[in-house]
């Protein structure tokens, strides 16, 4: 098998950044209407102590943005609990398990997962390497340069790839850094020096220049990119038509349908206000995309409106005035 294939234009893998709360179902489908990625992550499935697994699994569906594939990200500390939890997502259809280790959440590293296993590499190792027992799929990781510091960077990178994953993504800043300083691209850089295994570069790629500039500063092997995503969901269509030395346009209709699919994938059971916030929220990363719109933002913010078909009405035709004439 190759891993993380590059395209005959000499494309890299590119990779949709698992995001809990922002690239959530709804995102995750909306998006796989525009594509142009190569494959998909879900956020975060904690696996807490007393965990059962089976009913866990099922908020997991494999063939959610087919033909995209999805990988599953767990997120715990128990290695019987992680391996049991590998094994049921792989049952349910996964092609690839991916194991968290850069959640910030201290309700998540106070209880050991997430960024937390990064200060302990032989508990790091235990985990995952009793993931990758329990299944026949690839198991990654997606990890962060370190804790408090990087002190432990080379240790938990050498601990990773001994317990026979496929393959790294490194989102090179600490969980003390959270998502404030630049991602050090340099620490990308210095990782694929380490590891004979591939790498996943990840982090403060908004623009097709920085992708390119990210492959060449770092030589890592593939992209993943998330609220570049979210900003411009035409990005990763940019950035092969790139590679290819082509272009690509985007069209309003794209945009209009992938809104629609994310306001039709929304709970029908979620009241109209979290609706309009959870659009908002989508929205407020488009409108940061474009200095044309970025002064509405704040009205498009503070608006009322008393049901979504109003709020779409206005916040499109901002968009489109904005973005496409
Ligand atoms: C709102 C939000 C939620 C996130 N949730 C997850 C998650 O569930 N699992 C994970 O590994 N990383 C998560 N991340 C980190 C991203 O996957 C990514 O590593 C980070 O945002 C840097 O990449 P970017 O600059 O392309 O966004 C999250 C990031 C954001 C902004």
């Amino acid at each position: 098998m190759t891993i993380l294939p590059k395209h005959p234009s000499g494309c890299p893998y590119l990779f949709l950044a698992p995001m809990e709360g922002v690239g959530d179902r709804c995102f995750r489908r909306a998006m796989a209407s525009i594509a142009g990625f190569d494959e998909g992550v879900t956020e975060f499935l904690r696996v807490p102590c007393n965990a059962h697994v089976k009913s866990l699994a099922r908020d997991y569906q494999s063939d959610e943005i087919a033909p995209i594939p999805l990988a599953a990200q767990l997120m715990g500390s128990d290695p019987d609990l992680m391996a049991a939890m590998a094994s049921e997502i792989e049952q349910r259809g996964a092609k690839r398990i991916d194991l968290n280790c850069g959640c910030p959440s201290n309700t998540v590293t106070g209880k050991g997962a997430g960024s937390s296993l990064l200060k302990e590499p032989s508990h790091l190792h235990r985990i995952a390497s009793s993931m990758v027992k329990a299944v026949s799929v690839p198991v990654t990781i997606k990890m962060r340069s370190g804790y408090e510091d990087i002190s432990l960077f080379k240790e938990n990178l050498l601990a990773a790839q001994e317990s026979g994953v496929h393959f790294i993504t490194l989102h090179p800043r600490t969980k003390v850094d959270g998502y404030g300083p630049p991602a050090r691209w340099d620490l990308i850089k210095e990782a694929k020096s380490i590891l004979t295994i591939p790498l996943v570069g990840n982090g403060d790629i908004l623009t097709v220049a920085d992708a390119v500039r990210m492959l060449e500063e770092t030589g890592c092997d593939a992209l993943m990119i998330g609220r570049g995503a979210v900003t411009n969901p035409f990005i990763f269509h940019q950035i092969k038509a790139h590679f290819a030395k082509t272009s690509y346009t985007p069209k309003w209709e794209d945009l209009e349908r992938y809104l629609l699919i994310f306001v039709g994938e929304m709970h029908e059971g979620l009241p109209l206000r979290g609706k309009l916030n959870k659009l908002k929220q989508l929205m407020s990363f488009l409108f940061r995309a474009n200095d044309r719109i970025l002064e509405k933002r704040q009205t498009m913010l503070t608006s009322k409106h008393t049901s979504v078909e109003s709020f779409l009405e206005d916040t499109m035709a901002m968009l489109y005035t904005g973005l496409f004439t």
